[in-house]
């Protein structure tokens, strides 16, 4: 390595550190898909439920996907350890956790309800349980904490229906409605009846779109279901009249490094379209999407993009973490706060918000 290389890595290295320290919004995180193998075998034990694999190594082995739905199978079949109040308290405490350590202020959080109904575990034992570790997660980390139940899409729209009907007496414990699973063949034009009730019911909107699925689903959540914010939406760049409109409109799109390149929605990091993405004018930033299953909660996932990506400067980083905050439900003031705390954070590490 010559002295500009080793000058050069020591300023990447010291840019990693500033971004991992960095106040940040997680927007895109499914709290079933922070259940690490550990945990699962733990309450395996607790719930007396057999599983397939001898131990957590072996389960973790076994996280090599080719597509959506390979995981998503993994996925469900890892709920059934979840059974009891406590499981559910004790798996979101442990992601709150993580989330803090990571620089997390706010954090935006995925249920899949009918994961659970579906298995005779209603409401009233996973709802009390995610509650109680978001309250503790508010008063001992500090953590701004919202809930946004998401309906799976392989399933029909009566289902959603019923599904925010018996959400009903939980209302004031989330604030949106999300829109998840299996993406090819279950457009958001399914589901559009449901998401005029969510938006009578005063539930801010997001959807999982261009994920697996074509450019035109998330056209199509924007124009259907009033989706206010994309999850994921990396194959808006298949449509660049789409990409123009989502940079117009300051539509963000919740992207997911390491959950794209696990599973294969991208061949490989370095050739991720988040760059180009926000070089477009998009407003993206990083979340971890399954934490548990795609290899890092969200810093690892600000890491893995950085250091893949060497045209991403140090204004990129920034803005990556200031659209975070920005695209998050959190109130105006509060996102004011956080966006000041971030800039304070940038100048004390010496580096400018402006230049690249
Ligand atoms: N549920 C959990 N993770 C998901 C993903 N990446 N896409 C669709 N549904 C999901
Ligand atoms: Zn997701």
């Amino acid at each position: 390595m010559n002295a500009s290389d080793a000058d050069q890595s020591s300023q990447r290295q010291a840019l990693l550190a500033a971004v991992c320290a960095a106040p940040k919004a997680e927007l895109h995180v499914h709290i079933e898909g922070t259940l690490e193998p550990e945990l699962a075998f733990e309450l395996a034990r607790r719930n007396g439920v057999a599983l397939r694999w001898a131990s957590s190594e072996q389960l973790r082995a076994a996280y090599a996907f080719g597509d959506l739905q390979s995981f998503l199978d993994l996925y469900y079949a890892g709920c059934d350890v979840l059974r009891t109040t406590q499981d559910f308290d004790d798996l979101a405490w442990a992601y709150f956790q993580r989330a803090a350590t990571d620089g997390v202020v706010r954090a935006e959080v995925f249920f899949d309800p009918q994961s659970h109904t579906a298995r005779g575990v209603g409401f009233e034992v996973f709802m009390p349980g995610l509650v109680r570790a978001a309250a503790r997660a508010e008063a001992e980390l500090g953590l701004s904490v919202a809930y946004i139940l998401s309906v799976l899409r392989h399933l029909s729209e009566d289902a959603g229906m019923a599904t925010l009907q018996a959400a009903r007496p939980w209302r004031e414990h989330f604030i949106g409605l999300g829109l998840d699973s299996s993406e090819r063949g279950n457009p958001p034009a399914k589901f559009t009846r449901l998401y005029a009730l969510a938006r009578a019911q005063g539930l801010r909107r997001v959807a999982h779109a261009g994920e697996e699925g074509p450019a035109a689903y998330v056209r199509d959540a924007l124009d259907l279901l009033g989706a206010e914010r994309i999850d994921h939406g990396v194959r808006a760049d298949d449509d660049q009249a789409l990409v123009q409109r989502l940079a117009r409109d300051g539509v963000a799109l919740t992207v997911c490094p390491l959950s794209n390149v696990k599973l294969c929605v991208v061949p490989d990091m370095a050739a991720h379209n988040l760059p180009s993405l926000l070089h477009a004018g998009v407003k993206v930033m990083v979340n971890s999407d399954d934490p548990a299953y795609f290899g890092g909660y969200v810093n690892a996932n600000y890491t893995a993009v950085l250091q893949a990506v060497p045209g991403l400067s140090t204004a990129d980083a920034y803005r990556l973490l200031r659209n975070s905050l920005q695209a998050s439900f959190a109130s105006a003031e509060q996102i004011a706060t956080w966006t000041v705390q971030l800039d304070a954070h940038w100048r004390a590490r010496g580096l400018d918000a402006a230049k690249a």
